[in-house]
C-alpha cells in the first residue's frame, strides 16, 4: 500500500523492536538437525523468520507454542523426507542456509522463492557445496534450486566473498552429514551460528587471528606488526559435531534498532532501544553514530545464550563525514542504507567503498539508495563499489520507491522525519519481511 510518510521534530521515545532476524532463522534452522528440541523465547514474527520455521516444518519439525515461547522438536529420528519442495519467500538466508543442510542430508530438496529471491546469487553455496561431494541442479545459478544430498568429504574453505550466509550453509552442510568443515575469512561476519553451536550444542571452535610485532627488516630496532596468518578469522567443526538442542533467548535486532538510532539522529532527538543486540560482529552501526558525532549510551549489559545484549541511548548532535570501506562496510552490510541517509544530513563528502555485494540484496540497494537520495535533493554519485553523498542542504519531501526491499523501505520512511516537504512511499508492505510493526514503532517516538 502506498503510504504518506510523517515528519517530526526531535524524536523522543523508549521502545523494543522485534527479535534478531538472522538468530532466530537460525534457531529455526538448528531444529531440522538437532537431537533434542530447542525452546525458543522472543521469536518474531516477521515474513523471513516464519519462512525458515515454514520449511523446518516441511522437513519435519513440529512446532508448539508454550506460554509464549516456541518449542521447536526436530524430525522424529532424525529422519529427513525423501523428497521436499521448500518456499523460501524473500528470504536469502533461509535459501542459503537450508541449501547446506540439504547438501548433507538424504533429502532431494527443491528450493523456490519470490521474484528478488530467485534473481539473487546461490553459487555462492552451490560451488564450495558441490566441492563437498552434494549435486546441485539449476538454470542460472539461481532459484529455482534442486539439491541432492550426499556423504559429504571434510572440508576446508576460504570465503572468496564476506558472507556469513556461506560460512552458515558450510558449517550446516558439515553438521548434516557428520565431516570436519574449516572456514576461514578475511574479515569478521555475522558469527551466530557459531555461537549457537557453542550454546545448545558442540564441536565448534573458532579463533581471531591477531598481528604479532616482528623485527622490522630495514632497522632491528624498529618492530613492524605482521599476521601470522593469510587470514583474519578461523572457524573449525569437527566431524563429532551436534544441535542437542536448549534454550534460546533472542535479544532485539540491532538492524532494526538501527532505523529508530538514525530517526534520533537526523532529527537530534533522543530513542532509547531496550534489549538489543550487542554482538559484536553486528555492532558497528553503533560505532559509526559515535564516530560521526551522536552520543551513545549503552547499559543493562548482560549475556543471554551467548549473545550479548543492551540498553542502547541515541541522541542526535551535530553530524560528521567518514570514509567507509572495506572490514568496516562488511560490518554495516544491512546497515549501508542508513549510513547513505545520515550522510544526506551531514555536512561534506561521505564515501562508502567495498560495498558491491549490495547490488545483490534483495534489491540493488546502491541503486535504490541512488535514486531516492536524488529525489530529496542531496548530492548522491553512484561508484563502482559504493556511492559518494555530499549532503548538509535542507532536503525536500519525495516519492520514494521501496524497490520491494524491506530495508528500503524503512530507511525512506526515516528519512521523511527531517525532508521539508511532505513525503510518500510506493509500497510499505516490505517492511513486514523483517519488522511487521514497524510504522507502529515509528508512530510512537514522532512528536
Ligand atoms: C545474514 C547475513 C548477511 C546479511 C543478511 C543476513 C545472515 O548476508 O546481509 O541480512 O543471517 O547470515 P551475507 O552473509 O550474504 O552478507
Amino acid at each position: 500500500m502506498k503510504r504518506q510518510l510523517k515528519r517530526s521534530k526531535k524524536v523522543k521515545g523508549i521502545i523494543t523492536v522485534p527479535g534478531d532476524k538472522s538468530i532466530a532463522q537460525r534457531a529455526a534452522l538448528f531444529s531440522i538437525l538437532s537431537s533434542g528440541p530447542i525452546t525458543v523465547t522472543n521469536f518474531p514474527d516477521g515474513a523471513d523468520c516464519q519462512n525458515s520455521l515454514n520449511a523446518a516444518e516441511q522437513l519435519g519439525v513440529k512446532i508448539e507454542q508454550v506460554e509464549g515461547r516456541l518449542k521447536l522438536r526436530p524430525p522424529e529420528n532424525n529422519t529427513l523426507p525423501r523428497q521436499a519442495t521448500v518456499d523460501c519467500g524473500n528470504s536469502g538466508t533461509t535459501a542459503r542456509l537450508l541449501s547446506g543442510i540439504a547438501a548433507g542430508s538424504n533429502i532431494e530438496l527443491t528450493l523456490i522463492g519470490d521474484e528478488s529471491l530467485s534473481l539473487r546469487p546461490m553459487k555462492r553455496v552451490i560451488e564450495p557445496l558441490t566441492e563437498m561431494g552434494a549435486e546441485f541442479f539449476c538454470e542460472n545459478g539461481s532459484l529455482p534450486l534442486k539439491i541432492r544430498g550426499k556423504k559429504l568429504l571434510p572440508f576446508e574453505y576460504k570465503l572468496p566473498v564476506a558472507s556469513a550466509q556461506v560460512k552458515s550453509a558450510l558449517l550446516l552442510a558439515g553438521l548434516a552429514s557428520h565431516c570436519s568443515v574449516v572456514i576461514r575469512e578475511d574479515s569478521f561476519t555475522r558469527d551466530h551460528t557459531e555461537r549457537m553451536l557453542a550454546e545448545i550444542g558442540e564441536g565448534i571452535e573458532t579463533r581471531k587471528i591477531k598481528a604479532v610485532p616482528v623485527e622490522h627488516p630495514d632497522d632491528p630496532r624498529k618492530k613492524k606488526m605482521v599476521m601470522p596468518e593469510p587470514f583474519k578469522y578461523e572457524a573449525k567443526l569437527s566431524a563429532q559435531a551436534a544441535v542437542k538442542g536448549g534454550e534460546i533467548n533472542i535479544p532485539g535486532d540491532i538492524s532494526t534498532a538501527s532505523f529508530f538510532m538514525t530517526a534520533a539522529a537526523i532529527t537530534q532527538g533522543t530513542v532509547t532501544i531496550k534489549n538489543v543486540g550487542l554482538n559484536p560482529t553486528r555492532t558497528a552501526f553503533i560505532d559509526h553514530l559515535k564516530i560521526i558525532g551522536c552520543e551513545v549510551k549503552i547499559s543493562d549489559k548482560e549475556t543471554i545464550s551467548g549473545e550479548p545484549r543492551g540498553t542502547v541511548t541515541v541522541t542526535g548532535l551535530k553530524l560528521k563525514p567518514r570514509k567507509i570501506s572495506g572490514d568496516t562496510t562488511v560490518g554495516l552490510i544491512d546497515e549501508i542504507p542508513l549510513v547513505a541517509i545520515l550522510a544526506s544530513f551531514t555536512e561534506g563528502t561521505t564515501v562508502i567503498r567495498d560495498a558491491a555485494e549490495l547490488k545483490v540484496k534483495e534489491s540493488n540497494r546502491l541503486e535504490a539508495i541512488h535514486h531516492n537520495l536524488n529525489l530529496t535533493g542531496a548530492k548522491c554519485g553512484l561508484l563502482d563499489d559504493g556511492l559518494a553523498i555530499q549532503g548538509g542542504r535542507e532536503l525536500s519531501g519525495a516519492d520514494f520507491v521501496g524497490f520491494g526491499d524491506h530495508r528500503i523501505v524503512m530507511a525512506f520512511s526515516i528519512t521523511a522525519l527531517s525532508l521539508a516537504g511532505p513525503s510518500t512511499i510506493d509500497d510499505d508492505s516490505p517492511a513486514a519481511v523483517s519488522c511487521p510493526g514497524f510504522y507502529d514503532i515509528l508512530e510512537s517516538i514522532i512528536r
